[in-house]
């Protein structure tokens, strides 16, 4: 049965471009586990630019207006700047926005501007350089990942810094990064620690609350909630009380989301997922490589299968059997 509360439109559409990453955080793909060995897709899983086309083209008709590109890493996809210009022919997306580890911004950050992208979103989890380069498990310091943040910010793209934050790992990073972002005029998200995919360890006495993280804070500046009415964002927004920066907190362990969750992503393998915890996807490219295929019957498969979501896993969070295999963040994107 679909309770009415799951009943919800879609307004974000999640595209992940490859499963791929030039980094290993250990909250999302530890070294251990994703080694030389690792079966990642092969490329002529993934599905082409111009299916992607055809799938926007049906979103948008169901409602999309926001696009985030996703991965692993999108910036390692061939193609990419290209493929971001041909999002002129939908004129309907308001916002095109993509998540990076930044690596690669800095060379990149120009002509993704020019092709039409609005908005980065960069990870970055410490500035003390040996624990960034622990934590990004390829020795990455972060003084590369800022130069990547400064050339976005010099180019015209919005930025936005995502942190997640693991007890015992990074909570002294907090204030260090909170002071940074505020004097750069950047929103970080703090990102509360989650038990996504199966290899990352997680356990809750290893997330640091989203409460915990704004005591912190307001220990050394005053900050107040804004628009906290909204019901569509995933981040609860608070900004400075001394100036116009912002931080926001993603709190999907301690309070979440769901009622609001309104989210469609597609898995570089061409895979409908409602949700990020999910283990199974509806096979969307099979279908579009089928005689069957039309785009009328893709809208219809889209609007039947999300009428019929009830995902809500991260309010049942503790009740969960642990037995089924959940989908890794670097395959669907976050
Ligand atoms: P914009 O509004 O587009 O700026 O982005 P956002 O606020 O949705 O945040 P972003 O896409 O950067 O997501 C940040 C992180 O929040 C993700 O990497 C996840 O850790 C978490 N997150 C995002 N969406 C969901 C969701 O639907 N469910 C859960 N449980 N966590 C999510
Ligand atoms: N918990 C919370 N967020 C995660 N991400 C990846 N793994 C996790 C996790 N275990 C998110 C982070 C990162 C983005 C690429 O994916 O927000 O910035
Ligand atoms: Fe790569 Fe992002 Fe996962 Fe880090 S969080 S390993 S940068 S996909
Ligand atoms: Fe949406 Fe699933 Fe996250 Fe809940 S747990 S907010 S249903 S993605």
């Amino acid at each position: 049965m679909v309770l009415d509360k799951y009943a919800r439109g879609i307004s974000d559409l999640r595209i992940s471009l490859t499963d791929r990453c030039n980094l290993r955080c250990t909250y999302c793909m530890p070294k251990e586990i994703f080694g030389k060995d690792y079966q990642f897709l092969r490329k002529n899983e993934w599905l082409r630019f111009t299916e992607l086309d055809d799938l926007v083209e049906a979103f948008v008709q169901l409602g999309v207006r926001k696009v985030r590109l996703t991965g692993g890493e999108p910036l390692l996809r061939p193609g990419l700047v290209k493929y971001i210009h041909g999002f002129h022919r939908f004129p309907q997306i308001e916002d095109l926005a993509i998540t990076t580890n930044g690596l690669r911004l800095a060379e990149k950050a120009a002509e993704l501007k020019e092709a039409g992208l609005n908005r980065v979103t960069v990870s970055l989890d410490a500035l003390e350089p040996e624990l960034c380069g622990t934590i990004n498990g390829r020795g990455i310091k972060p003084e590369l990942i800022l130069a990547g943040i400064d050339a976005a910010l010099g180019v015209g793209l919005g930025v936005k810094v995502n942190m997640v934050v693991e007890r015992g790992v990074n909570c002294g990073e907090i204030l260090p990064m909170a002071r940074k972002f505020k004097k750069m005029g950047v929103t970080l998200r703090f990102i509360e620690f989650m038990d996504v995919g199966n290899c990352n360890g997680w356990n809750q006495e290893r997330v640091v609350s989203g409460r915990e993280i704004l005591q912190q804070i307001e220990q050394e500046f005053a900050v107040e909630p804004v628009d906290l009415t909204s019901n569509n964002e995933v981040a609860k927004r608070y900004r400075y009380a001394d100036d116009t920066a912002e931080f926001g907190l993603i709190t999907s362990v301690t309070q979440p989301f769901c009622g609001g969750c309104t989210r469609a992503r597609i898995s570089a393998d061409g895979k409908l997922y409602t949700c990020l915890f999910a283990s199974e996807g509806m096979d969307l490219k099979a279908f579009m490589r089928s005689d069957d295929y039309s785009k009328a019957d893709l809208l219809a498969r889209l609007m039947k299968h999300w009428g019929a979501r009830d995902d809500n896993y991260s309010e049942v969070r503790s009740m969960q059997q642990t037995t089924k295999s959940k989908i890794e963040m670097s395959y669907i994107g976050g």
